[in-house]
């Protein structure tokens, strides 16, 4: 059994897509083991329960963008006791530090709305769109110590239209972040993702 944790800040529309995806695509190698979430509020939480995955609020009150090393160590104690095999973080809003890295070294992995390396960092889709690029779209890759900045996996491409908001062309992104994150999952669970230096294959 390949078990994954799962992070998030926000609503949590990936991780939904991820569960799903294991659902209708008959993974039954895969198991979301655990939902993590530093925000009460997170809609990552009532899927879990929707679900019936376990799921855990850990917040951090001293820092907003990182965990403090103490609260770092609380998230590496539940993901090790539910004995995961790959973090997935899906907009969890805090930049991983060294208790995640070490524990959990090439087991970590992302996604980001934009065609990295361009628009790292917050709202990357009001970014594109005030940058005026034509295509845009989202990345999944590994976690490293910088930030957006590990080895790429999978990309997916978005035009950006003459009429796009930030809501519209973020909405397109999500709709092809639901794809790619899931298929990269399933790719890293089968063991046909490998790493050498920046670069990813996927084989087979
Ligand atoms: C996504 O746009 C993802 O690329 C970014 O945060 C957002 C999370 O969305 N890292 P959701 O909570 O999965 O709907």
């Amino acid at each position: 059994m390949f078990t994954i944790g799962l992070l998030a800040s926000g609503k949590g529309s990936n991780i939904q897509a991820i569960i799903n995806y294991i659902k209708t695509e008959g993974l039954h190698n895969i198991n979301a083991g655990v939902i993590l979430s530093d925000n009460p509020s997170s809609g990552a939480l009532e899927i879990a329960k929707k679900e019936g995955i376990k799921h855990y609020c850990i917040q951090e009150k001293k820092y907003r963008t990182i965990l403090s090393p103490e609260t770092e160590k609380k998230y590496v104690k539940v993901l090790k006791e539910h004995k995961v095999d790959l973090i997935c973080l899906a907009g969890f809003m805090r930049v991983i530090k060294e208790e995640f890295l070490k524990n959990f070294p090439g087991k970590i992995i992302n996604i980001h709305p934009s065609l990295l390396p361009a628009f790292p960092g917050l709202e990357a889709w009001k970014q594109a769109l005030n940058y005026g690029v034509k295509f845009t779209g989202c990345t999944t890759h590994f976690v490293e110590a910088g930030v957006d900045t590990g080895p790429i996996i999978l990309q997916a491409v978005v035009p950006v239209l003459k009429d796009d908001t930030p809501e519209t062309l973020h909405k397109r992104i999500q709709e092809k972040e639901h794809i790619i994150y899931p298929l990269t999952v399933k790719l890293i669970a089968e063991g046909k993702v490998s790493i050498s230096g920046r670069k990813v294959y996927i084989n087979g």
